[in-house]
């Protein structure tokens, strides 16, 4: 991981104690009686700074925290010895509820999250600004809570543009469309929807993804990780385009796949593109192989069983790869 020594600072706004009810049959407008109940924190941020701390690398979660559910996240993120840099709110932490079935049907209720109030949003950009000194990345990812102003992301850019800090997002929808346009991204990861929704067209071949990629990078963006589920990712930068993949995978969990590609990216740090593409998908592919949201660990990580192929044909559909 080539002895990276300064911190990735992850910003997580709109962080979740995720709760996992475990019920027989779920059935609407009756009383459903939970037969196990899971808590987890969950935060797309919080997941690439758990993921970066399993593999030794310094960094540091900064998120919003409030209410009793935000004690607990606190509480539950100890549990991973990861670095915390809670800033206290006046609302209260969402909690994002799953209910499974035993035939493993799933039914998500989240939450939209509390309000951040202008005086919280500056708390938040203080706490970042007080991690920069030993920063190598900002990271933003997840959505954003209602009312927060897209602007926001792009203070955080200059923040981090004025320490020497490279800015990486995952976010989707109209802050992802600002922040793009903005300029200044060392990486994006959007997922084929996310990159589709941005640049407001379908995306069905590779050269479709490459089009839509190269409009992000016009807008003066450096690299564009763009995860493609069971496919693999593309990864398009001024320099070329890579496509990394594999053997088809049985996922035991999705969820967090593409917290744990960004994070292997960052890991990653300072090897040449198509070697971060690589880690970025062997750390993905462990992923889904994980229950839950767990991140991989070293052990979980296989570099080799990651086909690359630069500069992939155009014409093929994502499916085909
Ligand atoms: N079914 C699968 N089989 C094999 N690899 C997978 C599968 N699903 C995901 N991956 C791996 O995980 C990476 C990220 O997945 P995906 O594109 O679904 O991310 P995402 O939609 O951003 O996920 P999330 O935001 O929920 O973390 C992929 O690039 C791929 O390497
Ligand atoms: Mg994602």
């Amino acid at each position: 991981m080539n002895g990276q020594q300064r911190a990735v600072v992850t910003v997580t706004l709109n962080p979740s104690l995720d709760r996992t009810l475990g019920v027989d049959e779920l059935i609407p407008g009756e009383v459903n009686r939970a037969s196990q109940v899971w808590l987890d924190a969950g935060g797309k941020g919080i997941n690439v700074s758990r993921g970066l701390n399993q593999h030794g690398i310094p960094t540091v979660a900064v998120f919003p925290v409030g209410g009793a559910d935000g004690r607990t996240l606190i509480a539950e993120l100890a549990d991973f010895a990861l670095p915390v840099h809670p800033v206290q709110i006046d609302g209260a932490t969402r909690s994002n509820v799953t209910l499974v079935d035993a035939k493993g049907s799933t039914t998500k209720i989240n939450e939209p999250g509390p309000q951040l109030s202008e005086a919280e949003l500056d708390a938040i950009l203080d706490a970042v600004k007080s991690e920069l000194p030993t920063a190598a990345w900002v990271v933003v990812a997840g959505s954003l809570p209602e009312g927060v102003p897209e602007a926001f992301l792009t203070r955080l850019a200059a923040l981090a543009a004025g320490r020497g800090a490279s800015y990486a997002l995952d976010t989707s929808g109209a802050p992802l469309k600002a922040a793009v346009a903005a300029g200044g991204l060392a990486v994006v990861k959007p997922n084929t929807e996310e990159l589709a929704e941005l640049v407001g067209r379908e995306l069905t071949t590779v050269g479709d993804v490459e089009a839509a990629a190269r409009e992000v990078l016009s807008a003066g963006n450096e690299a564009v990780l763009v995860s493609l589920g069971s496919h693999g990712a593309l990864l398009v930068t001024v320099a070329g385009m890579w496509w990394a993949g594999g053997d088809p995978l049985v996922p035991l969990s999705t969820v967090g796949a593409g917290d744990a590609t960004l994070s292997g990216w960052l890991a990653a740090d300072g090897a040449p593109s198509p070697e971060r593409l690589r880690t970025a998908v062997a750390w993905g592919r462990a992923a889904v192989l994980l229950p839950g949201t767990e991140m991989p660990r070293p052990e979980h990580i296989d570099q080799a069983a990651v086909r690359m192929v630069a500069d992939p044909d155009p014409s093929l559909t994502l499916k085909e790869l």
